[in-house]
């Protein structure tokens, strides 16, 4: 799977290196959430609506891209049973993250608050167990054990990994990281690009590669 078609001669490995990415990603669904509590407090629901918005797109980005990418780098490196439990987590955030996608927030402002709040609050748990070696820290190990080089070249996987994952949850479909999850990808993807052009997205704290170029 690994090669070493990547280059590095841009000098760019710090930004390439998937832990610092993915720190990045946690980061602005962390800030999302903040914002999207501020805005229920002024019942701005336009505001809400964008937050919730970008939070299920990006959750499902996020997610689709480490599975094909990060989590077949952390079986390759010996984490298997990390990968595993990672990957039960995605289920769970997908479950949560579809619900709230389905849910209208003229329906009931509360409920919609509610929802958001725990979609997001699983998300943000399992990215702190990514994240700290002390819990679970799997992405952490991982880095800890290869080298820089490695590191950007599986974090140019997870880039690309992303310009091919589904814009929205599917907690449905595989997410073993082969080939069956590709084609599943493959198959919504042009339904959900559809979905997300009808919708407005607040922006990011960071700025993230966008999936369409
Ligand atoms: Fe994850
Ligand atoms: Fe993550």
């Amino acid at each position: 799977m690994a090669n070493n078609s990547t280059s590095h001669s841009n000098g760019n490995v710090p930004f390439k290196d998937f832990l610092k990415m993915i720190k990045n990603e946690h980061e602005n669904i962390k800030d999302w959430k903040h914002r999207f509590n501020a805005a229920f407090e002024k019942k701005d629901r336009d505001e809400m609506s964008r937050i919730a918005n970008s939070t299920i797109r990006s959750a499902a980005l996020h997610a689709d891209s480490e599975e094909v990418s990060v989590y077949k780098a952390l079986e390759q490196h010996g984490f298997k049973e990390q990968a595993d439990k990672d990957r039960r987590d995605h289920q769970h955030v997908k479950q949560l993250m579809s619900k709230l996608e389905q849910t209208s927030i003229n329906d009931s402002l509360e409920h919609f608050h509610k929802l958001f709040n725990e979609a997001c609050d699983l998300f943000i748990k399992h990215a702190d167990d990514e994240e700290d070696p002390n819990v679970h820290g799997s992405l952490v190990q991982l880095r800890n054990k290869v080298s820089d080089e490695r590191a950007a070249e599986i974090g140019e996987q997870f880039l690309k990994a992303r310009k091919m994952a589904p814009e929205r949850p599917h907690p449905e479909a595989p997410q073993g990281g082969g080939m069956a999850q590709k084609a599943a990808a493959a198959v919504t993807k042009a339904t959900d690009m559809f979905t997300s052009a009808n919708h407005d997205y607040a922006q990011p704290k960071h700025d993230f590669p966008s999936v369409r170029t």
